[in-house]
Order: structure tokens, then sequence, then C-alpha cells
């Protein structure tokens, strides 16, 4: 894979990461959301389906979750890449167990440097993949790139709620009870705290619309989700 070290070194840390935690990443996933990622995850289908994509590519793909997902909107291909290879390991195995093997290969891959031809894709798909970008402009010009004319980008992501009464109590949740957990069953201090820092940074709403349109996006629309603790982002190649 090729993958540079960069001055910041944080693709290194997140791979670190993410390899750390790959063996409890599912399990964490669901009990910290209480099971509300897999609906969210439905919603990306939803929308996929409208789009009728043939080849798909969901990056920052860890542990497969979302390729499984879209397996259902009938492609003829579906390739997920991500730097961690104990998280395509995890996925790989569950997408063995599936007899999902045929349609879904889960590759290394860089994001931020996509090994594969320009207008290739019909839908390039990331969920809670963006944020841990190292460089969020050249990873969204890589979607661009590898996308048809006319094709889909679908991306999840947290972003903020705005409620005051919901913020406080979500961001109570968020900050103290969630690192906790993450912390003592993952065994691992520092994923569970780099979530919340992660979110309380990263651009959400109008303004990862403009990051999108800015990296050659047009018909760009959000979908808020639970109070806008997370958000769906859609957008066509020009
Ligand atoms: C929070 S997980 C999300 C995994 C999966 N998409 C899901 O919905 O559960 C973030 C993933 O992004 C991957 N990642 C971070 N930066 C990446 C990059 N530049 N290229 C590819 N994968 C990256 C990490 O290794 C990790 O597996």
């Amino acid at each position: 894979m090729d993958t540079p070290i960069s001055p910041s070194g944080k693709k290194e840390k997140v791979r670190e990461m993410f390899d750390g935690i790959a063996y409890r990443y599912d399990f964490l996933n669901h009990l910290l959301s209480l099971g509300t990622d897999i609906l969210w995850r439905n919603k990306v289908l939803r929308l996929a389906r409208k789009m009728k994509p043939l080849e798909i590519l969901d990056v920052a793909t860890g542990t497969g979750d979302l390729a499984i997902t879209l397996s259902k909107c009938r492609p003829v291909s579906i390739t997920g890449i991500d730097i961690s290879e104990g998280m395509l390991q995890v996925g790989r195995k569950k997408i063995n167990d599936k007899a999902l093997s045929n349609l879904i290969n889960l590759q290394p891959g860089d994001s931020e440097n996509l090994q594969f031809p320009d207008s290739h894709f019909d839908l390039v798909t990331a969920a809670f993949g963006v944020r841990n970008f190292e460089d969020l402009s050249r990873g969204l010009s890589e979607m661009n790139r590898v996308l048809k004319q006319n094709g889909n980008i679908l991306i999840l992501e947290f972003s903020t709620i705005t409620n005051p009464f919901w913020k406080v109590l979500f961001t109570f949740y968020f900050k103290w009870m969630l690192p906790l957990i993450g912390r003592m069953v993952s065994k691992h201090d520092f994923a569970y705290r780099y979530l919340p820092e992660s979110v309380g940074i990263f651009p959400y709403g109008k303004e990862f619309l403009g990051l999108l349109q800015q990296a050659g996006f047009q018909n760009t629309r959000q979908y808020r989700l639970t109070g806008g603790i997370a958000t769906i982002y859609t957008g066509q190649r020009k």
C-alpha cells in the first residue's frame, strides 16, 4: 500500500489506533450507539437504492459494515479500502461468513491517494471515515476524481446537535460516559477520547457542504439524523 508518512503523523496514529481496537470495534459501535449506527447505515442504503449504482467504492470501510449493507442495493461490485489491516481482517471474515466474497472485495488503500483510475465508480461512500483523514480536501477530491460524471457521493459522519437541552445531555454522554465504557471494553485509552475530540473540531452542516462543492460536487444536500448527532451528505460529480 502506498501510504506516505506525513509530517503531522495523523495517518499513522489513526492506523495504529484502529488496528488496536479492531477486534472490539463492531461490538462497541453497536453498544455505544445503542444500535443507532445500524439505522443510520440503513438510511444510507435507502438513498443509495435510488441511485442504482453498479460499481461502488466504500472508502475507510473499516470492518465493512456499510459495504455489507450496500450489498442490498444489488450492485455489480463493491470495493472497500482502509489503511488498517486489522479492521480489514475483521471485515473479510464477516464478508466470508455472509457468503458475499464474490461481491465485496476489501483491500488496503489510502483514501487520500486512491489507486483507481479517473471516472471509475458510480457511487463512492464513507461512513465515519472522512473525519479521520489527514487531509480532508485531498480525500474529498480523490473521491470526486474516481467517480464517473454525475456519479454520487454519500458520506455519513458525526455532526453537532443544535437543540440546547439535548446538546447538554448528549455532550455528557459523549464526552464522559462513552470514553469510560470504550476504555473498559477495548482496553484502549486514546481511541474513545479521540472520538468526541475529533467530532468537536470537525466541520459539519453548511460548512461541510461548502467543502464538497470546493472538491467538485454539485447538487449537494444534507440529511440530519437523530437531532443532528450524525448527518448524511450527498452530492454529484460535475
Ligand atoms: C470509525 S472507522 C469507520 C469504519 C466503517 N466505515 C464503519 O462505518 O464502521 C474509521 C476508519 O477509517 C479508516 N481510515 C482513516 N483514515 C483513512 C485513510 N486515509 N484511508 C483509508 N482509511 C482510513 C480507519 O482505519 C478506520 O477503519
